[in-house]
């Protein structure tokens, strides 16, 4: 059977690394295939300066994305430049000239994978995405197909590899969040501008895909509450572990009686649970299904490697249905906005509750704090304080029992005009269910 040839535009981690994983693997490919990837054209701003052994001799090289996407023998173009810009030209003009495609493109699929798919159903070429959330974990494929017969629940994820390295480094060596993120940065794992990375926006471009595919919604990452992990410090970990708790940046899709409670956050969560074992750079993603219960999916979330095994499955895939046909296609973001499926506040939500306090000491401080729970009908269930030399920034945590988001809300916006607070309260959710 005749190859398949692809063109590729982007050749940076993602783009060398399927580029090498096509050339190193093709032979196996070939053989579970029934026929070869032929990688016909490449682009990228620099290639003519890039050393590629892994492109084939006959490839085109071009620093323009329109001749790999108008190459008469190309079926299928991998988008791999990332961003919303020229990656959805890239898209839109492949779509339009009938050709499938394959991203690794959260942002775009997360902003507007809806309408891509639209337009890519209507031109009845293939779509896949799959390299986009997670990188090594193949969970848009598990999600479409593999438990696709369950209905989801709760979807829980560790979804942004440098945020957890950042927690996970805190909390082995007990280093401030700025000296971890300062290495972080120099062994390749933040970017210079981390912001993305730590205050849970990229996570949150994650979220919105998984959730969109796990309930078939159209979930855009507005639909969901976002906070970082920039507040938390060594002392949130001693805190932690003392309630046999540890702090991951937690990404929640939960079913409600409301609706759907969407949330990127740092919270407690049980030492016991099997996402307190996810350290340093991986990803996992933990579904609950109302028929087959709970499966959890574990893995690189990144890196040439990682993420080229994804892309390379992609094209393996679409080119498998180019050439023994494919069935009719049905966007995975189908369903219109169904009552139960609707993304609601996550103000509506009830856990138990962490707040650490910094005060500069003196009598009445409990009291005061105490009162204003109590103000809100909110339970106090311990409260905690280790060790401190300094009285001008003393530490403590209360735990407070299972209440809602907003009157938690309201009793730390009190709390914050409390003259003996050097910050105001740190508050994070004990996700105890997991
Ligand atoms: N890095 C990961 O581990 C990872 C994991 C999962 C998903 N992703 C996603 O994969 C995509 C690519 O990420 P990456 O880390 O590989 O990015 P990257 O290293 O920055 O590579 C981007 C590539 O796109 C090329 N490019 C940019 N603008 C272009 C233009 N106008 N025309 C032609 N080529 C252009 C760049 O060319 P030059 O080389 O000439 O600058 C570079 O080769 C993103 O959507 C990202 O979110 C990445």
């Amino acid at each position: 059977m005749d190859a398949v040839n692809i063109g590729i535009v982007g050749l940076g981690n993602v783009g060398s690394g399927t580029l090498a994983i096509l050339a190193d693997n093709a032979d196996q490919i070939a053989l579970k295939l029934g026929f070869r990837l032929h990688v016909a054209a490449v682009c990228s701003r620099s290639v003519h300066s890039k050393d590629m052994p892994a492109a084939p001799a006959s490839a085109v090289r071009t620093t323009d994305w329109r001749e790999v996407v108008n190459h008469p023998a190309v079926e299928i173009v991998a988008e791999l430049v990332g961003g919303s810009g020229v990656a959805a030209e890239i898209i839109d003009a492949s779509i339009a000239r009938g050709k499938s495609v394959v991203t690794a493109n959260k942002e775009l699929m997360a902003s507007c994978g809806p309408e891509i798919w639209d337009r890519a159903i209507r031109a009845g070429i293939n779509l896949a995405m799959e390299a986009s959330v997670c990188g090594g974990i193949p969970i848009h494929a598990v999600l479409r197909e593999g438990i696709s017969g369950d209905r989801v629940t709760a979807l829980y994820g560790i979804l942004n590899g440098t945020s957890n390295y950042i927690l996970t480094e805190m909390e082995k060596r007990g280093e401030a969040f700025g000296a971890v993120l300062g290495e972080a940065q120099e062994l390749g794992y933040a970017e210079a501008d981390p912001s993305a990375d730590i205050d849970g926006f990229d996570a949150r471009s994650k979220l919105a895909l998984l959730a969109a595919l796990a309930f078939g919604e159209k979930i855009t990452p507005a639909d969901i509450f976002v906070e970082g992990i920039r507040r938390i410090s060594p002392m949130d970990f001693q805190y932690a572990h003392t309630l046999r708790h540890t702090i991951r940046l937690v990404c929640a899709a939960r079913q409600t009686h409301d609706g759907l409670i969407l949330s990127v956050r740092p919270a407690l969560i049980p030492l016991s649970t099997i996402l307190a074992g996810v350290q340093g750079a991986y990803n996992a993603v933990w579904v609950k299904g109302a028929f087959g219960e709970d499966t959890f999916y574990y893995g690189r979330g990144a890196g040439p490697r990682p993420t080229g095994v994804a892309v390379v499955s992609d094209l393996m895939r679409v080119a498998r249905e180019i050439r023994y046909g494919s069935p009719e296609r049905v966007s995975p973001f189908a369903h219109e906005r169904l009552g139960e499926y609707k993304p609601v506040s996550v103000a509506l939500q009830k856990r138990a509750y962490y707040l650490r306090f910094r005060v500069d000491d003196r009598p009445g401080i409990i009291a005061a704090l105490a009162g204003i729970l109590a103000s809100k009908h909110i339970s106090l269930e311990s409260v905690l304080q280790e060790p401190c030399d300094t009285k001008h920034d003393l530490p403590f945590v209360i735990t407070v029992e299972p209440t809602s988001e907003q009157s938690v809300r309201d009793a730390v916006e009190e709390m914050s005009k409390l003259d003996f607070l050097r910050e105001p309260p740190l508050a994070l959710p004990m996700e105890t269910a997991l």
